[in-house]
């Protein structure tokens, strides 16, 4: 990929004034980044993007070399990991130190350290001498954006730099797992499949709530107050979607599914990730294939399919079911 000079000096320029912020591609998710050490620039993110200061951010570096810099341990199975995988959709609980200020991480104890695998975020931390915080580039609550064109139509006129970097290769955030009582531990499912962590540290536990930030708890206790919920406006409804044909209007319906076209629906409004089944292209395409339903003014209410459940497919299961548990 043409990486632009010009444009990648601009947006370092913007990051190194207090509060400046840019919309940076990854692998996984368009962010919105900022200098992490900066608490005025930590205080715009969460203002643009409407989050709440409990939600803490994850931390980008350029070189593992730097992870002593910020986190005061490195457990040998995190660094096995971080060997492997990074750069990569992979994010790495560890206990912080006191220059990440504690509004990054929400006064929590740990820092989220992600070495991102874009060469456009990769060029844009080289350039820089501090990390950068960014969370996906999204109104707080609504689908994480895996094109440029995602973050102009909804931040557009509130962020001075978007980095081009074409659709994002992952399409789906990082995995994020911490270190905790001698196991490595999973929090949110993502980029890397929990058999990928297996094959490298051996087993591994999930958290006994994975943790998606406070997004999805927020929204069940208020559901009124939220404009969406984490995911699409539409309802959002997840399984073995045949059986619901009969409570919708067929020409209503939005379909997302692996490879199956449904007969009964307009075909024009059904999204087939990956005709050919391969999961990483379904992955690839999920969140906008969720935008695309959600915009169109036919549709009312969206079936997802359910995955086959391993690989990617179990994030993707995740992120549906999230999607569609307050409908
Ligand atoms: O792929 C990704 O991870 C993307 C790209 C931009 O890197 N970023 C992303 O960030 O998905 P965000 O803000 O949408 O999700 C960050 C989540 C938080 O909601 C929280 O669940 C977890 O990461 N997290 C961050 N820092 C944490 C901390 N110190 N302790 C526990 N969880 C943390
Ligand atoms: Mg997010």
């Amino acid at each position: 990929m043409q990486i632009d000079e010009n444009i990648l000096n601009q947006a370092a320029e913007i990051l190194r004034q207090s509060g400046g912020v840019v919309a940076m591609p990854t692998e996984t998710v368009y962010g919105l980044a900022g200098n992490a050490l900066d608490p005025e620039s930590v205080a715009q993110i969460f203002a643009l993007k409407g989050r709440p200061a409990n939600d803490p951010l994850i931390v980008h570096l350029a070189h593992i070399d730097q992870v002593l810099d910020y986190a005061s341990e490195f457990p040998e199975p995190m660094r096995i990991l971080a060997e492997a995988f990074w750069p990569g959709p992979l994010t790495l609980l560890l206990p912080k130190k006191s220059n990440i200020p504690d509004a990054v991480t929400s006064g929590l104890p740990r820092v989220a350290l992600r070495i991102p695998a874009h060469p456009v975020a990769h060029a844009l931390l080289q350039k820089l001498d501090f990390p950068l915080a960014a969370p996906s580039a999204n109104p707080f609550g609504y689908i994480s954006p895996t094109m440029s064109a995602h973050v102009a139509k909804q931040l557009g006129d509130r962020i001075p730099l978007i980095l081009e970097g074409g659709p994002c290769q992952v399409g789906l955030e990082s995995t994020i797992v911490g270190y905790d009582d001698g196991q490595v531990t999973v929090y949110r499912l993502g980029g890397i499949a929990r058999e990928q962590l297996h094959v490298k540290v051996g087993p591994v536990k999930f958290s006994a709530k994975l943790t998606h930030g406070i997004e999805e708890e927020l929204a069940a206790a208020a559901p009124g107050m939220l404009k969406s919920h984490y995911a699409p406006r539409k309802p959002l409804y997840f399984g073995d979607i045949e059986p619901m044909f009969p409570r919708f209007n067929p020409s209503k319906v939005g379909i997302v599914s692996l490879r199956k076209i449904f007969k009964a629906i307009p075909r024009e409004n059904q999204q087939i990730l990956a005709i050919e089944g391969d999961m990483a292209r379904a992955a690839r395409n999920l969140f906008a294939a969720l935008r695309t339903l959600d915009e169109n003014p036919q549709i009312e209410v969206i079936l997802a399919q359910k995955f086959p459940d391993f690989g990617l497919g179990c994030a993707i299961n995740d992120r549906l079911q999230r999607a569609s548990a307050l409908k």
